[in-house]
């Protein structure tokens, strides 16, 4: 593991590897860009939900019936941080296509850096299910602390954040903030700059996806 704890989960797999270096690269289109952001987090999401509660079904194979087990879907909520986590959402339904989805919708001021609300909305009752904030990005940790906050007041408690590139500025705020809670990263990169953008980075996640810019 690493210094952040075994709450920090930072993955470490050729196949995601590969994956964020094209999203780097800034000649990678918007389409690619959005496919392959869906593809990272549908991999992030194969590890991050291991711990996924399963029920037990009765079926009926050709040769006779058995109780097998099934993904208790219902106890899942995806909560993309907008607009940007948007962008991981379809890679996690894929594998649990019955999850709920809330929205939390934060953008940064561009002088403080400090996130801002704009709308939330979180699938109810919310307390009992499995809860995976996404947002490619971890720069100060702001949004992401907001966007816990926000779950906990409404009585979320088993909470996942999964991002694509974290900065150490971000995942000491978040960790130190919510130790609680487990974080997925895809890679841990250098710092940020003075305009709060992690570098290397891939640039404004956003921007990229929805090709706004
Ligand atoms: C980006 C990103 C995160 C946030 C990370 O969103 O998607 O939500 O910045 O920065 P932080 O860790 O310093 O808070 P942005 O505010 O640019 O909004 P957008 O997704 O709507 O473009
Ligand atoms: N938000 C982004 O989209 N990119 C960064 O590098 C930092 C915050």
């Amino acid at each position: 593991m690493d210094a952040y704890g075994e709450n920090v989960i930072i993955m470490n797999h050729p196949l995601l590897k590969h994956k964020i270096t094209r999203l780097r690269d800034k000649n990678t289109g918007t389409n690619e860009f959005r496919s392959l952001v869906n593809e990272i987090a549908m991999l992030m999401g194969y590890e991050a939900l291991r711990d996924l509660p399963l029920k037990e079904e009765e079926i009926e194979t050709p040769i006779e019936k058995c109780m097998a087990p099934v993904i208790a879907g219902r106890k899942l909520a995806v909560v993309p941080i907008l607009r940007a986590g948007l962008g991981m959402t379809n890679g996690i339904l894929a594998l649990v296509p019955s999850a709920k989805v809330g929205h939390i919708g934060l953008y940064r001021d561009e002088v403080t850096h400090e996130p801002h609300e704009y709308y939330c909305k979180l699938p109810d009752p919310i307390e009992e299910r499995v809860i995976v904030v996404t947002d490619p990005m971890l720069a100060t940790g702001g949004s992401a602390v907001s966007a816990v906050d926000f779950i906990k007041r409404h009585g979320g408690r088993k909470i996942k954040f999964m991002c694509i590139i974290a900065a150490p500025e971000g995942l000491k705020r978040l960790s130190e903030a919510h130790p609680d809670i487990q974080i997925y990263i895809g890679q841990l990169d250098r710092e940020l700059n003075k305009d709060a953008y992690i570098c290397p980075g891939l640039g404004d996640a956003g921007d990229r996806i929805f090709g706004t810019k």
